[in-house]
């Protein structure tokens, strides 16, 4: 589909347009009243950015490294369920946008294509000889050898981080989908990642265990059978992110499930100063929820993110044109932030420190 998109909402409308509106709901869609999700948003738009002058500066550069590995935005796209709904492609066409943009993809665990193929449509798609950057999401499950397994299909796969998502011991309640009566896929489309996970189940698809029974000692095994760098994702109260430091945990995606889990909980923008602080350094944070425009990356970035990550925006895009749409979306966002950058006066993500950032009212004479 072709037709100009000049924001994030406008491919949203698109997408709407066009997608069964079920599927438009699952995306769409939060726990209970979806405050949370609209809190997000709302943390964005209620901050205010003050800009520096006369800084020179005439290129700008966005490339951000992370465990090492160089991407070239400082935007991931972070792990979205059942890309295949919107797509017939599903997590294979969004792979190919993300390596031709040198984006960071997080594959997630319920992917409707395998993370090997996703891989491989990944590294068909990236300039030659770049590696092109993909993690992988996952849902510890209580039977450790299938999260062993898990882990070895992603590292099997080439991804270069895991991305353990914590903050689903139940599965949130999306009122959306309960009127709807959308429990699972159609027909035709599954879990590829959970299919034949051992011996002898050929043929068959596992369920994705959500448990509450998880504790940090499955952290600390896990850590012990990988020597990927290890992000948790959903960790929101500081003294678990000091946890997490003591832990060996690499870094934090600093989630909220896009209000997707436990309804009411802050908006990620509004605890990040206080994460920040609980980690000191020591681990990188990335912030997801509610990015829809290049100056919110710029108040995450100022506030001490190191990069962000998009959910629902990828959905859309991808629902709206396939893979064409998601490297559009890329493209708009990475023009926003870079539009965003020069008239804060800067020229690197460096630059972003947190006086850049006000809460509106009178300044103080
Ligand atoms: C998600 N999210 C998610 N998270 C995760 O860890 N594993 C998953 O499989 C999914 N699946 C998923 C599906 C859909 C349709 C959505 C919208 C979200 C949460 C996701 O990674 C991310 O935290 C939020 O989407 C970020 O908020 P925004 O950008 O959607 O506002």
């Amino acid at each position: 589909m072709s037709g100009v998109r000049f924001t994030v909402h406008d491919f949203e409308e698109a997408a709407r347009a066009r997608l069964d509106p079920v599927y438009a709901d699952f995306i769409a869609g939060g726990a209970r009243d979806e405050i949370t999700v609209w809190a997000n948003e709302a943390a964005f738009a209620r901050l205010r950015l003050l800009p520096r002058v006369l800084r020179g500066g005439a290129e700008r550069d966005v490339c951000v490294t992370l465990f090492g590995e160089r991407a070239s935005l400082p935007i991931l796209l972070s792990p979205t369920a059942f890309h295949k709904l919107v797509d017939p492609e599903g997590e294979a066409a969004t792979a190919r946008a993300a390596a031709a943009a040198g984006a960071i993809m997080i594959v997630s665990m319920a992917s409707t294509v395998a993370v090997g193929e996703v891989a491989d449509a990944a590294r068909a798609a990236a300039e030659p000889g770049q590696a092109p950057p993909l993690w992988f999401q996952l849902y510890l499950q209580p039977d450790p050898g299938i999260t062993e397994a898990l882990v070895g299909r992603a590292e099997e796969a080439g991804c270069t981080a895991l991305v353990v998502t914590v903050d689903s011991p139940v599965l949130g309640a999306g009122e959306r989908n309960r009127r709807n009566g959308f429990h699972d896929l159609p027909p035709g489309m599954r879990c590829e990642n959970l299919v034949d996970l051992r011996d002898g189940e050929r043929g068959h698809v596992r369920q994705i265990a959500m448990s509450p029974e998880f504790t940090w000692e499955h952290v600390d095994r896990l850590r012990r059978f990988t020597d990927l760098p290890v992000l948790l994702k959903g960790v929101l109260h500081p003294e678990d992110a000091r946890l997490a430091v003591r832990h060996g945990v690499d870094g934090l995606l600093l989630s909220n499930h896009g209000g997707r889990q436990l309804d009411t909980v802050p908006a990620t923008l509004e605890l990040l100063p206080e994460l920040v602080a609980a980690v000191a350094g020591r681990i990188p944070i990335v912030l997801d929820g509610g990015i829809r425009r290049g100056t919110d990356v710029v108040k995450a970035l100022a506030l001490g993110a190191v990069a962000v990550g998009i959910g629902r925006p990828v959905m859309w895009a991808l629902a709206e044109g396939g893979e064409k749409g998601v490297r559009r979306l890329l493209h708009l966002l990475r023009d926003e932030l870079d539009d965003a950058l020069a008239l804060c006066g800067a020229s690197r993500l460096a630059d972003l420190t947190p006086d850049l950032v006000r809460v509106p009212g009178w300044a103080s004479a």
